[in-house]
């Protein structure tokens, strides 16, 4: 249990069991799930923990408040990683009255069999608690489509839910003024690209529609509370919110017997000759977890693979596949590749991206075998070209 302001404590729990986030996304710093109490005549627990944690989390609420003091119980989502402790902590607290959006309440009831004491909050709803008001904003599909944000008028705390969160555990402090932020603020876009980026327009909408707040914390339920610098984490989601990338360039390659591999260096030559930041990920070993946020990080893109059963190498087929999945638009894309007979992989690549509206740049360097000197210019040129167009 942390005190966050007068009247408002952090009753969070820190994951480092779960391997992969949602079955899929890996969490090799862990994750944490945030909970909070709000104290004021009458008190408010915000969110609640995976049940795995539960027993940990009830704890940190009794050392905040007397389970029969616990007048409310707000879910601003209701997705198991914040909603499952619901059950457990409603049997300790028989005063507490829940309250959520409609759509979460058939939510309570679909996954907690729970239909009575259930409170649905309008837009804009407050909450009096004696000291200070809550007020619930709906921002549907940030994550899921019941999901609302609570906002403390008095501390100007936004409990955001998973909206400004991160993977990552609070294993060093909670606040972004107690850590590096820097690892918090990478791991907020591999969450936002892997979690919420299917939903960006949503996420515009909410970003607009909170914009008059006066923010002076944000709390998410995942990962830092943002107390020194709450702008940064809102600079970060308007940019992202825009689809706005870094003018840099990802590399992303695979290779079945080092033909393509070859060619990754001439092309990194170029990216860098412009005068251009590039990451490298290799398809084969990097998650794609990664591979998608490097995605949504960098406006030019470079994919080189070889063709496999007549189509894209079959890592690449899932990143592309992935790409139309969480429509990722507006990137310039290059590519390269080895084939040995049918040669079509790149093209196939190229027309499914063309869907989304990425600028493909010509020409697709598909090569025989091994590459030649002469390809190996091409492919430092192909690396010059898409830096320069990163770059506008
Ligand atoms: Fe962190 Fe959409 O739940």
């Amino acid at each position: 249990m942390k005190k966050i302001v007068s009247g408002i404590y952090y009753v969070g729990v820190n994951d480092y069991e779960t391997d992969l986030f949602e079955g899929l996304w890996p969490l090799p710093e862990g994750v944490s799930y945030n909970s909070y109490i709000v104290k004021g005549e009458k008190t408010a627990v915000i969110d609640t923990v995976k049940i795995h944690f539960v027993d940990e989390f009830l704890k940190k609420v009794e050392e905040v408040t007397p389970f029969e003091e616990i007048d409310y119980i707000i879910l601003n989502h209701l997705e198991p990683d914040h909603s499952s402790s619901l059950v457990r902590l409603l049997e300790k607290t028989p005063n507490a009255k829940i309250y959520c959006s409609k759509k979460a309440q058939g939510m309570v009831e679909s996954l907690y069999r729970i239909t009575e004491k259930v409170h649905v909050v309008e837009e804009g709803e407050t909450l009096n608690l004696g000291d200070r008001e809550l007020v619930f904003y709906m921002d549907p599909l940030v994550h899921w489509p019941e999901t609302m944000v609570t906002y403390d008028s008095r501390e100007q705390v936004l409990f955001s839910c998973d909206a400004f969160g991160s993977y990552k555990a609070l294993d060093v402090g909670i606040f972004d003024d107690e850590v590096n932020p820097d690892d918090y603020y990478e791991e907020t876009i591999r969450y936002f690209s892997n979690i919420v980026a299917k939903y960006v327009k949503y996420v515009k909408k909410a970003m607009e529609k909170l914009s008059g707040l006066p923010i002076k914390i944000i709390a998410p339920a995942h990962g830092l509370i943002w107390r020194k610098d709450p702008g940064r984490i809102i600079k970060l989601y308007e940019d992202i919110s825009e689809r706005k990338a870094n003018p840099s360039v990802v590399i992303i390659w695979g290779s079945m017997y080092g033909n393509t591999k070859q060619v990754v260096n001439h092309v990194v030559e170029g990216v860098k000759e412009a005068g251009v930041e590039v990451t490298v990920l290799d398809f084969s070993r990097h998650d794609l977890s990664y591979l998608l946020k490097e995605s949504w990080k960098n406006k030019g893109i470079i994919l080189g693979f070889p063709t496999y059963d007549g189509g894209p190498f079959l890592k690449t087929s899932y990143y592309l596949h992935l790409m139309k999945r969480k429509n990722l638009r507006d990137r310039i894309v290059g590519f390269f590749g080895s084939s040995m007979w049918s040669g079509r992989a790149l093209k196939q690549a190229a027309d499914d991206l063309r869907e989304l509206d990425w600028e493909i740049v010509e020409p697709l360097l598909e090569f025989k075998g091994a590459p030649t000197e002469e390809l190996l210019k091409h492919a430092k040129e192909l690396g010059k070209t898409i830096a320069e167009k990163a770059k506008q």
